[in-house]
């Protein structure tokens, strides 16, 4: 009786030893990434700084082609979030402002319109089908994992959105970028979209691509 006892008792407190161990590993971006996150801050170090980010509260530049300023607190600006599968961003869109058509391949996305009306939209990928509605100040919108998505800015103010991330990492891909924003070969571009010559060299000369 005492025995089992006395095992369960050192099971139940080496779990929970083991579990305050992993509560968190604060980023050491000094260490490698690697697929499974930063390595880990030494915790002797961890002051609660580590787990605070100003940064959001300062509004983004929007001065720019596309009237759109963004700051992330992913693990590389935030090294609090690494391993939680967390992280969040601001975004300012300028009246008339675009958050151009783009995907995160690791993370589903949660937005919340904190000021002004925006429409916000994405496309299935299993069925190529469009959802998309016009946002007001407050209103909360999902983008799937990996899914292409859109916001863009239709009221006369400006507009700021608080988006999280089901990732201390989701990445970012842009398709006006990846298209027209590198040395992808013109006539690899004009294949591949289906656009004339004169239109991709002008979204090249946009969006800074070369050949
Ligand atoms: C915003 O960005 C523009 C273009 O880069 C720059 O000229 C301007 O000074 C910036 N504004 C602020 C407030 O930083």
């Amino acid at each position: 009786m005492f025995l089992p006892l006395l095992f369960t008792i050192s099971l139940l407190f080496s779990s929970s030893a083991h579990a305050s161990l992993l509560d968190f590993c604060v980023a050491d971006p000094s260490l490698p990434d690697g697929p499974s996150g930063y390595s880990c801050k030494n915790p002797a170090q961890v002051t609660v700084d580590d787990f605070v980010y100003h940064a959001l509260s300062i509004p983004t530049n929007t001065s720019n082609l596309l009237k759109f300023g963004v700051t992330a607190a992913f693990a590389p600006q935030f090294p609090g979030v690494n391993g939680l599968g967390i992280s969040i961003a601001r975004a300012d869109l300028g009246v008339g402002g675009v958050v151009p058509l783009h995907t995160h391949p690791g993370a589903s996305e949660l937005i919340y319109l904190a000021e002004g009306t925006i429409v916000g939209g994405f496309i299935s990928g299993s069925a190529n089908t469009v959802y998309y509605k016009t946002l007001h100040k407050g209103d909360v919108m999902v983008f799937p994992q990996g899914v292409m998505h859109f916001q863009f800015n239709t009221g006369e103010t400006p507009a700021t959105v608080i988006a999280s991330f089901g990732s201390a990492n989701p990445g970012v891909q842009v398709t006006a970028f990846a298209l027209f924003g590198n040395n992808l070969p013109s006539s690899f571009v004009e294949k591949i979209t289906f656009l004339d010559e004169a239109e991709v060299r002008k979204l090249k000369g946009v969006f800074g691509g070369t050949g």
